[in-house]
């Protein structure tokens, strides 16, 4: 079966991203970009109905867009489009695929026992959970999508794509391409304050894009480093941000340099912390004026959008059509 779609990746408009989503997730889709593989992006708002009210998801989509381009993901290289552009197409797929899998083995998925686990009833819990597996099966196989760059806790999603679409193959003829997953190593940043990784659900350890200067200062000032001579996670998580978010190659040296002095002994937290501030403020200020300009011309987003939207949903009709035709419906 032939593919359409070279790479094919979904965020969850959550909104709020953080120096660890751009130095993780935006810079693999940059890299590609860099590579000159054709990628497509989309917002996953239809997963974010799992546990948001769409009333939120709207501009959360939008600002994931204008967040993405401001980062610097390229319209012109990267298709960009919203899930629920092609919500049709999604939910008949989500359907037809549904019945390729049971009930129990949906349950066994370690990313729905996950969030079981963290609701107070798992009995109360809304039934489009138990769906999330197929819902994103749906997005990858309506996109003929060859590889699909993921993270280690969503490749058993991809295992049961693949799995929905063997068994729909198998019995009604060779509709759906098959994706390879490529798992995406992550990056260890973790919260500045030690709590774990660094996530939004920790604002304080967070290092959000829309910080100013005087809230990265606060957050990194406050930050638990590693006594001299010594290298921990916490260091190392900093060390990466730092050299990350770097605008040139004197301030990556100069970074490495500060490193070298705190190895032999020396007391230079005080100075790499100055540094890292320095950098990161640079960064987001550069981030900020960017996002502005693209928020000034709502027309800009709207066309990028508008643009991915038609490639995605050409690609849904064709295959869904050859789904149904495969089924005789
Ligand atoms: N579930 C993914 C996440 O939480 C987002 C997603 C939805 C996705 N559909 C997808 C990723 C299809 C890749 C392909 O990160």
């Amino acid at each position: 079966m032939e593919y359409k779609t070279d790479i094919l990746t979904g965020v969850r408009p959550t909104g709020g991203l953080t120096v660890a989503n751009y130095l993780g997730a935006v810079n693999v889709v940059k890299n590609f970009q860099d590579k000159g593989r054709s990628t497509l992006l989309f917002a996953a708002d239809l997963h974010a109905l799992t546990d948001r009210e769409p009333s939120q998801i709207k501009n959360n989509s939008i600002e994931v867009v204008a967040d993405y381009l401001a980062l610097g993901i390229n319209p012109l290289k990267t298709k960009i489009f919203l899930q629920s552009a092609i919500m049709g197409e999604t939910a008949s797929l989500m359907a037809l695929l549904a019945r390729h899998t049971t009930v129990a083995e949906l349950l066994r998925v370690p990313t729905l026992k996950e969030k079981l686990k963290n609701s107070a009833n798992p009995e109360n819990a809304n039934a489009l959970l138990l769906f999330y597996p197929v819902l994103m099966a749906a997005d990858i196989l309506l996109q003929k999508a060859k590889q699909v760059p993921v993270g280690e806790d969503q490749l058993v999603h991809l295992e049961v794509t693949r799995r929905l679409a063997e068994k729909f193959n198998k019995s009604y003829g060779e509709v759906f391409a098959l994706p390879q997953p490529l798992k995406i190593k992550s990056l260890r940043i973790l919260s500045l304050k030690g709590e774990g990784k660094m996530s939004k659900t920790n604002p304080n350890g967070a290092i959000f894009l829309t910080d100013s200067p005087k809230e990265i200062e606060k957050k990194i000032k406050a930050a638990e480093t590693a006594f001299e001579g010594k290298m921990n996670e916490k260091l190392e998580s900093h060390i990466l941000i730092a050299k990350g978010l770097a605008g040139n190659k004197d301030e990556i040296l100069e970074i490495d340099n500060i490193v070298k002095e705190h190895l032999s002994g020396k007391a230079v937290m005080g100075k790499f912390k100055q540094e890292m501030i320095k950098i990161t403020q640079n960064f987001i200020a550069g981030f900020q004026e960017k996002r502005n300009k693209i928020f000034k011309d709502p027309d800009y987003i709207n066309s990028v959008i508008e643009e991915g939207n038609k490639i995605a949903k050409t690609n849904a009709q064709e295959t869904l059509d050859s789904a149904k035709k495969a089924l005789g419906l």
